[in-house]
């Protein structure tokens, strides 16, 4: 990581108490990242921040979510879809110019099983471009499990993570991200306008997931 401009940076996880934003930080935190947590509580926050820096040794710090977006270079979303729109639209101004990263699936779940919300902008990541013209917004981490991010036994996780997005450079840096994490490969899998397939995917992993007792992630052959 040293020689990657990631180890520069702040890496904001919104959202971050939650199973996956933890997952996501205490990954991140050791590979030797700065992470900040954010979530609507400042102390709930620092108090996840605090187990995560025990347990990783790594720089882990909590804030609301609007200071750790002030804060981070690189933003995550985090959030479950029914507070997206509103956190986006809220934090819009202190995430101009930054790179936010949605890892939001916009799911819902009845008797039958996950399905996929119908979202009026194509998809969560689209929807966080709409609200944020002038953020850099990439889609990344939908279908990474939270069981095997947040398990310290889990030395290494067998999966890609589709990275989508309009600007290559920012991009490059999510792929650089998602490859942090031992076993990852993060790979670029189009525009922000294919987002809404690798949310809704995760619908199927969680099928699988059901059915067979395990934490299924994909890979793509052939790269
Ligand atoms: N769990 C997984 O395995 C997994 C895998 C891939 C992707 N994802 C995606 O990652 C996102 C988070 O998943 P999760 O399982 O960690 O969800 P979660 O536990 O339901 O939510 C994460 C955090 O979001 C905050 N939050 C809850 N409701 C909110 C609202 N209305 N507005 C703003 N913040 C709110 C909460 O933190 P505070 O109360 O501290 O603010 C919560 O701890 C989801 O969009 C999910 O689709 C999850």
């Amino acid at each position: 990581m040293a020689e990657s401009p990631l180890s520069q940076m702040t890496i904001a996880v919104l959202g971050g108490t939650g199973p996956q934003g933890r997952g996501l930080a205490r990954r991140f935190a050791a590979a030797g990242l700065n992470v900040v947590l954010g979530s609507r509580s400042a102390e709930r926050a620092e108090a996840a921040a605090a187990d995560l820096a025990e347990a990783t040794g790594g720089t882990v710090t909590g804030a609301d979510n609007a200071g750790a977006a002030a804060r981070g270079d690189l933003v995550l979303l985090v959030v479950p879809f029914d507070g997206h729109a509103e956190l986006v639209a809220e934090l819009a101004p202190v995430l101009t110019d930054k790179i936010v990263v949605d890892c939001v699936n916009p799911l819902g779940f009845d008797k039958q099983g996950p399905f996929v919300l119908d979202v009026p902008e194509g998809s969560a990541a689209q929807q966080a471009a709409a609200l944020l013209p002038a953020s850099r917004v990439v889609g990344a981490f939908h279908n990474v499990s939270a069981v095997l991010l947040e398990d310290p036994a889990v030395a290494s996780i067998d999966t890609d993570v589709l990275v989508v997005g309009e600007d290559r450079e920012a991009c490059d840096l999510v792929c650089d991200l998602a490859s942090a994490i031992p076993g990852v490969r993060g790979v670029f899998g189009g525009r922000l306008r294919n987002a809404g397939q690798v949310e809704a995917l995760t619908a199927n992993l969680i099928a699988i997931n059901r059915r067979h007792k395990i934490h299924a992630g994909i890979r793509i052959t052939d790269l």
